[in-house]
């Protein structure tokens, strides 16, 4: 078989996967420029862009190849035909879901990540890497407000992260499956916690949706309510699920009541902070979170407002042991291959044994690293941004006169509504749409809408670190120009 690199037949023959030093290099660098263009070419770009499925196929799809391919082709095929049909998650105009501004640190340190391919399961096989991932946690656990006895894991995301904390809760509260056992949460929280008791084998009847007030948050007197019905039913509450800046419009859930509520109740407080949770390192933040270190648990994601590449999101847990209790090996488990890992080293922090997965990668490093370069003063700067640029969007357009804010810039996140003079709430709610699929037409910034009270809103999430007012008001400019114009076709 001939290998892809061209290879000098009088050097000695080389294993099958083997490269050269200058063909790492070369390689190396290739992919090093690549990724330096998209960080400083990013502005540029449009924010959106998408294939067909038939296009991408087109493009894209060869059968499993038998012979060697030179990787600077490859390379050059995926700078031109995957990198770019993409939304763009990490452009400062990208307003739209939760956007990941990445940095460039964090990206090499997921390089280095794979390069060395750190298995971060437990203490034997990762004792540096292990070292830095409780280092990182504990940043977190204390800007948070949790006690010193709390420990955390790094985990894919929020999904994972809302799921591995009903296990803890599930197992600390009720010690097995119990079909009777209910969880609540507000009609705002992000699917992922439903979903997550789905595969966890909660039905229907254990998931208590509870209704938010005027403003989204948790209604303490509907989720008392359901306590109560449940408790008369024979139902067996164990857990509440409060948000720290819901995704649609940034609500933060009353987490001292909530916490007092549950201490009464004897229930499990988790708090969904994968999106809002890491605006504690800002005092702004801070106080919009107040309460937020009374929690059992906390998921908050770096992936989102720490401004980290995919994926890295993670678990902070109230006592740290009651994660190992719930995910530790069992013997009945026999672990047999693994016994000489747990017998010796039990004083030691085993990753394997606070989550579900056994081999997982080196996710905290490139927080630690960005982190370390930068500095806390460079994030609390950069999550600063997202308030500033999200109070200025609000300012904006209530000064406008056209539009309707239907959720002030909380955590981050403004949304409204066009006023739509002489047009009923059904023709502004169908122009809404338009407005969205206009601008992802023209390209320049991402804006998507969200469902409120049943009714589609648009919604800006402008966390970028590099975001500017500037840009945001030629967003708005262009909002209200595809507004203006698809209303006099309405
Ligand atoms: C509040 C909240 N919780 C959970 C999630 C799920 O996180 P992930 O997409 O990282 O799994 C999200 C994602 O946007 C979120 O905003």
């Amino acid at each position: 078989m001939s290998h892809a690199m061209s290879h000098d037949p009088s050097s000695p023959p080389r294993a099958p996967l083997q490269l050269s030093r200058a063909e790492m290099q070369a390689l190396g660098d290739q992919a090093l420029a690549m990724v330096i263009a998209h960080h400083e070419g990013i502005r540029a770009q449009p924010t959106t862009t998408t294939m067909s499925r038939a296009e991408a196929a087109a493009r894209l799809y060869t059968p499993l190849p038998e012979a060697p391919t030179p990787p600077a082709e490859l390379l050059a095929q995926l700078a031109r035909d995957v990198f770019p049909n993409a939304f763009r998650a990490d452009h400062p105009r990208f307003y739209a879901f939760v956007p990941s501004p990445s940095n460039f640190v964090s990206a090499v340190g997921d390089f280095l990540t794979s390069g060395h391919n750190v298995f971060s399961g437990h203490w034997l096989a990762s004792s540096g890497a292990s070292q830095i991932e409780l280092t990182v946690l504990d940043w977190l656990q204390r800007a948070c407000g949790l006690p010193p006895e709390a420990g955390g894991i790094f985990v894919s995301g929020g999904s994972m992260a809302n799921l591995s904390a009903v296990v803890v809760a599930r197992e600390t509260r009720l010690g097995s499956h119990d079909p009777q056992a209910v969880v609540y949460y507000s009609d705002q929280t992000h699917s992922s916690m439903s979903k997550g008791l789905r595969v966890l084998g909660f039905g229907k009847a254990q998931r208590r949706m509870v209704a938010t007030d005027a403003q989204f948050q948790l209604s303490l007197t509907a989720l008392e309510e359901a306590i109560r019905t449940d408790r008369a039913n024979g139902m067996r509450p164990f857990c509440v699920v409060a948000n720290a800046g819901t995704t649609n419009t940034g609500a933060v859930d009353p987490l001292p009541a909530l916490a007092d509520l549950c201490a009464r109740e004897g229930l499990w407080l988790h708090i969904d902070g994968a999106y809002g949770a890491a605006a504690v390192l800002h005092p702004r933040g801070a106080a919009a979170l107040e309460g937020l270190g009374r929690a059992d648990s906390i998921t908050l994601d770096p992936h989102k407002w720490l401004f980290q590449p995919f994926e890295i999101g993670c678990l902070l847990v109230r006592d740290a042991q009651l994660m190992q209790d719930a995910f530790r090996v069992e013997d009945e488990d026999h672990a047999d291959y693994l016994a000489d890992i747990t017998r010796h080293i039990q004083q030691d922090v085993n990753f394997f044994e606070r989550g579900i997965q056994l081999t997982r990668s080196f996710k905290a490093l490139k927080l630690w690293l960005s982190l370390r370069t930068f500095g806390l003063a460079a994030f609390r700067d950069a999550i600063q941004v997202g308030f500033d640029v999200a109070d200025f969007a609000q300012q904006w357009l209530e000064a406008s006169g056209r539009w309707e804010i239907v959720t002030p810039s909380q955590l981050g996140i403004v949304t409204f509504r066009w006023r739509g003079a002489g047009l009923d709430d059904a023709a502004v709610d169908a122009l809404t749409g338009r407005v969205v699929d206009r601008l992802r037409a023209d390209g320049y910034a991402t804006v998507m809408s969200t469902l409120l009270r049943g009714r589609p809103a648009l919604r800006l999430c402008p966390i970028h670190w590099d975001a500017t007012t500037s840009e945001m008001e030629r967003t708005l400019e262009r909002l209200t120009q595809f507004a203006l114009e698809e209303s006099a076709r309405a």
